[in-house]
């Protein structure tokens, strides 16, 4: 199984991740925790590129070309192989988010971000997908508290900007709606442990979907 975790900034996506993973170990499931843009030695790299406060002035296409410059390296060094063993991949963040960002916040055109998205992926895309929903305010309010060298270059350029971030939850609600089959919606304005709960529910669905190992 490939699953990704999505939603806006401020959603408590990385410690839900964190969690999950915890809870598949336990119930047996051999499990790989990444990240985007991350989880390889380029990815990192372009994540201090991307999200660091003094980061380069960028477009949002060029943002969009080293996201996927990222997740190509991500898909064939770690996601790939992880599948091909039989062992199930958790991704904070995927390709959903380049849609969601460049294309339904920046407005880069949202067809020219899928055929980048397939190219970089090779075509490999998610078997399921949890949003974490929280309203663009919620959101910005959460990580308002967070001192300034936790916030990324985004949400220093954007953390005044509701609309962008009201623009980037409604691409991921349209995203989920478009294929109900794939995406859960859960909702994060909860206290974090009930929203690990019902994360775990739609995960406890999806085992039920794969042969279990002994
Ligand atoms: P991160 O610190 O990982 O935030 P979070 O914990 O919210 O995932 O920073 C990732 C930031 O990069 C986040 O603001 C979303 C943004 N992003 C894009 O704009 N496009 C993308 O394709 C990806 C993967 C992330």
């Amino acid at each position: 199984m490939f699953v990704t975790l999505e939603g806006p900034d401020g959603a408590g996506k990385s410690s839900q991740a964190l969690a999950l993973a915890e809870r598949l170990r336990t119930a047996g499931v051999d499990v790989v925790l990444t990240r985007e843009p991350g989880g390889t030695a380029l990815g990192e790299r372009v994540r201090e590129l991307l999200l660091s406060t003094d980061a380069p002035e960028r477009t949002p296409l060029a943002d969009a070309l080293l996201f996927n410059a990222a997740r190509q390296q991500l898909v064939e060094e770690v996601i790939r192989p992880a599948l091909a063993a039989g062992r199930w991949v958790l991704c904070d963040r995927f390709a959903d988010s380049t849609i969601a960002y460049q294309g339904y916040g920046a407005g880069v055109d949202l067809d020219a971000l899928r055929r980048l998205a397939a190219v970089a992926t090779g075509g490999l895309r998610p078997d399921r997908t949890l949003l974490f929903d929280l309203p663009g305010e919620a959101g910005l309010a959460r990580r308002a508290g967070a001192g300034s060298a936790e916030l990324t270059r985004f949400e220093l350029a954007e953390r005044h900007d509701l609309r962008f971030h009201q623009r980037v939850r409604d691409g991921f609600l349209a995203l989920a709606a478009a294929e109900p089959e794939r995406w859960s919606v859960i909702d994060a304005s909860a206290d974090a442990s009930s929203v690990t709960e019902a994360a775990w529910r739609a995960v406890e669905e999806w085992l039920q979907l794969v042969p279990r190992r002994g």
